[in-house]
């Protein structure tokens, strides 16, 4: 069961720039708590529909029952990367605008049996969607030292990686690694006091990201809503961390070229067509109001763009 508090972060900028027609079809990627679609539900009037998704079986579970009497709120437990084929389902040609706030709820985080936390002893999971294959416990006692350093290295962006993965490997070979307190315990075993806390979020993200595959996920999410976005409806997205938001910004700016012609070349014979305008130059960040009444906000960026 779903119990705790997640704040929505980011809400009212959120929707000032995701919000363009009160009759119009919404969708949300994130679902989580719901907070968000809650919302956007608010600033909807009756004609107003709202589709949101969540991967995690929990998630939409606890919106099924929150949003039991609201007629205007289609819920799905499918990877927000489908949106194309949800939009298929609910017969939907365009959304007015497509919201998603990445990563995980801190139901996800602060909850010992979603296998996310890093503050408890939890078994090492960290699957959103728990039919998929591959938890982290494989891949800290299945793959192979390099693999293990790549990961840690690519996805969490921590110089130390080889070592810690040399370390794991070290301690694996005398017994597998079950939790993510042993694993904690390993990682500060070779990395100094001053650095564990950043090390150990950027282990533990590392693993995240590759066991649920995000930034591949959020390729396709952001090629495929695309597609399905209305003239003049806008796409707003949430991220938390530099991996991410360096997957959204240039995915920003290369729907806003209408050339991808090399430099030298005297005429244009791409036809890349510009499918969207970028309503952020620079990311909306938090106020420090926000931040200090909701931790998780403190990463935040928000960006956001208008097809065209
Ligand atoms: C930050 S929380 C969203 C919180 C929500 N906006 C609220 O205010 O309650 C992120 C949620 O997105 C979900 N999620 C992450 N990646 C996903 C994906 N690729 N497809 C669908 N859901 C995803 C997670 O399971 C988590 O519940």
């Amino acid at each position: 069961m779903i119990t705790g508090h997640h704040i929505p972060v980011l809400l009212n900028e959120s929707l000032d720039y995701l919000i363009t027609n009160r009759a119009g079809i919404y969708f949300e990627g994130t679902l989580g708590f719901g907070g968000h679609s809650l919302e956007i539900l608010k600033r909807l009037n009756e004609e107003g529909i709202l589709i949101s998704t969540d991967v995690d079986g929990n998630a939409f579970k606890y919106c099924k029952e929150k949003f039991k009497n609201e007629k205007r709120i289609k819920l799905y437990n499918f990877n927000f990367s489908v949106i194309d084929v949800i939009a298929k389902i609910e017969s939907v040609e365009f959304f007015d605008g497509v919201f998603a706030d990445l990563g995980v709820s801190s139901f996800q985080l602060d909850n010992v049996s979603s296998g996310f936390t890093y503050s408890a002893d939890a078994p090492l999971d960290f699957r959103m969607d728990k039919s998929l294959g591959v938890k982290a416990y494989d891949i800290i006692n299945d793959f192979t030292e390099t693999e293990i350093a790549n990961i840690i290295y690519e996805y969490g962006e921590e110089r130390k990686s080889r070592k810690i993965a040399r370390q794991i490997v070290k301690e694996r070979d005398l017994k597998p690694i079950n939790t993510t307190g042993e694993l904690k315990r390993i990682i500060n075993e070779v990395t100094p006091v001053r650095f564990q806390i950043k090390t150990l979020s950027r282990v533990f993200q590392a693993l995240r990201i590759y066991v649920n595959d995000e930034l591949n996920k959020l390729k396709e999410f952001l090629r495929n809503s695309v597609d399905v976005l209305n003239k003049g409806g806008r796409i707003v997205i949430i991220s938390y961390h530099s991996l991410e938001d360096r997957i959204v910004k240039e995915f920003f700016k290369y729907e806003e070229t209408d050339c991808i012609c090399p430099k030298d070349s005297p005429v244009c014979v791409c036809e890349k067509e510009q499918r969207l305008k970028i309503l952020t130059k620079k990311p909306v960040l938090p106020s420090d109001k926000e931040i200090s009444t909701n931790r998780r906000a403190r990463s935040a960026k928000l960006r956001a763009a208008e097809r065209v």
